[in-house]
């Protein structure tokens, strides 16, 4: 099945954390200072060439509950013009709606399917079991035109789609700082490994000094996971 190349584009610490804490808006780094913003990812976005990009829903329920506003919107992709979210189970009250693609399960409650039918919001169906598929879904958005999609996290997302195998390239804009935490969410959240086979390895393609001192890194995902999706 064809499928758009996938590159996860990340702001994290330097021990790989994404936010302060379990439940917490990384948006707080930019309001607090911490990193400069998140326009160099949306920067990666359009400089990568991605045409879309890709959330969890973890993500997007955390950026509703807890809003944090900041001085300026900042830069905002110009090429990115879908916003796709996975919401496989069906547990987000959409607001805004615009440039919205929400991907979900065939099997998602009747209520939710009626909410994105009464918001007019394009829906992509994928799969019958405990969560999206995500291999159909990328299929469906290739057949839509999606070429290269940004996959913006957060680390749970982003782990079902490596040990898929769906991921091309990694872009992780580093940031000095050092969070700690036992359940913080990292780039890759997955339980724990047991064989060393399980590490997926990178290639370094290009890295670079960015204004301030965050560091960017973009890799080449070069070995798959030989264990099973999780
Ligand atoms: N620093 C950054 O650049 C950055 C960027 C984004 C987010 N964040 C932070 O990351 C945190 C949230 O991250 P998170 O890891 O808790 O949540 P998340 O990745 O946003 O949400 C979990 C997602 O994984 C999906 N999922 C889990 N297992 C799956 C599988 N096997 N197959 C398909 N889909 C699967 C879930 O689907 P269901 O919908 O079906 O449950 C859900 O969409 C927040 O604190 C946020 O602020 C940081």
């Amino acid at each position: 099945m064809p499928r758009p190349e996938v590159i996860i584009i990340m702001g994290a610490s330097v021990d790989g954390r994404i936010t302060t804490a379990p439940g917490r808006n990384v948006t707080e780094w930019i309001a607090e200072g911490l990193m400069e913003s998140h326009d160099h990812i949306h920067h990666l976005a359009d400089n990568l060439d991605c045409d879309g990009l890709m959330s969890g829903s973890e993500s997007v329920l955390i950026w509703g509950s807890h809003p944090i506003r900041l001085p300026s919107p900042g830069y905002w992709p110009k090429k990115s013009k879908a916003y796709i979210v996975v919401d496989g189970r069906g547990r987000i009250q959409w607001a805004h709606t615009e440039g919205l693609i929400v991907v979900t399960r065939e099997t998602v409650a009747p209520e939710y399917r009626a909410q994105l039918a009464e918001k007019h919001i394009d829906a992509i169906f994928a799969g019958h079991g405990r969560h999206v598929d995500l291999r159909l879904a990328l299929a469906q958005l290739y057949r839509r035109g999606f070429r290269r999609l940004a996959l913006t996290g957060g680390g749970r997302i982003n782990a079902a789609f490596l040990q898929e195998g769906l991921v091309d390239q990694v872009s992780v804009v580093w940031n000095p700082l050092l969070v700690g935490g036992h359940n913080t969410p990292t780039i890759y959240d997955r339980p724990n490994i047991t064989d060393i086979h399980d590490i997926i390895r990178l290639q370094l393609i290009r890295s670079e000094r960015l204004d301030g001192q965050s560091v960017w890194a973009h890799y080449r995902v070069t070995t798959a996971p030989a264990a099973a999706p999780l």
